[in-house]
């Protein structure tokens, strides 16, 4: 009895490594210095979620270089803060006089780092050229995400380089 106990749980652990083992861990770090250094080029209430606000972040370096080349250089790291939007007591999402959600809570730092190599541990689907993700909580600690999401949501993206605010940047 106790050795089949110990056999399931070996396989069970045999099997998670293995779920795991599918979804490549992010080797970037939380970008500390954005909050100084980087410009907030967009701001804007979500397009996929109907109840938050995001605020989207990137060095003068990148914007330049998008500008001048179209292209994202070695090292570019954009960063979008997410923020809970406002409600009423009847949890209705407010808005503005400007129709604009408000910003509440702080939830989420969603961050694209772009090196190059990263891209080749990913199969087709998950492949962003030599973008990874990450995300984090506004305390800079790991945040618990599917990255496999976010990879395969930004991957369709080939026109703008898996950007969605490509065209903001310019
Ligand atoms: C279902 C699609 C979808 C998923 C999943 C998704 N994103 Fe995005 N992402 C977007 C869209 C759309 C934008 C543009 C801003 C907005 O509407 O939120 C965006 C914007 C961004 C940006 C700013 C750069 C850009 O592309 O404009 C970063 C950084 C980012 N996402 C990181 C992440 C991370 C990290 C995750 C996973 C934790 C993630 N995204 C999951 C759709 C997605």
């Amino acid at each position: 009895m106790i050795r089949t106990v110990a056999l399931v749980s070996l396989l069970l652990l045999a099997f998670c490594g293995k779920v795991f083992a599918e979804e490549p861990q992010s080797k970037i770090k939380f970008p500390e210095n954005y909050k100084t250094d980087f410009v907030n080029y967009l701001s804007l209430d979500r397009t996929q979620n109907d109840d938050q606000i995001i605020r989207l972040f990137a060095s003068e370096e990148v914007l330049k270089a998008v500008k001048a080349t179209g292209e994202f250089p070695d090292g570019a790291v954009i960063v979008g803060e997410i923020y809970k939007a406002k409600k009423d007591e009847d949890g209705e999402v407010i808005e503005s006089d400007l129709s604009r959600r408000i910003r509440d809570k702080f939830a989420l730092v969603a961050v694209m780092e772009k090196r190059k190599g990263w891209g080749e541990q990913f199969s087709e689907e998950f492949r962003n050229g030599d973008w990874d993700f990450a995300a984090f909580k506004p305390d800079g600690s790991v945040a618990k995400k599917n990255l496999n999401d976010c990879r395969k949501c930004h991957a369709p993206l080939t026109d703008t380089k898996h950007v969605f605010s490509y065209e903001h940047m310019k």
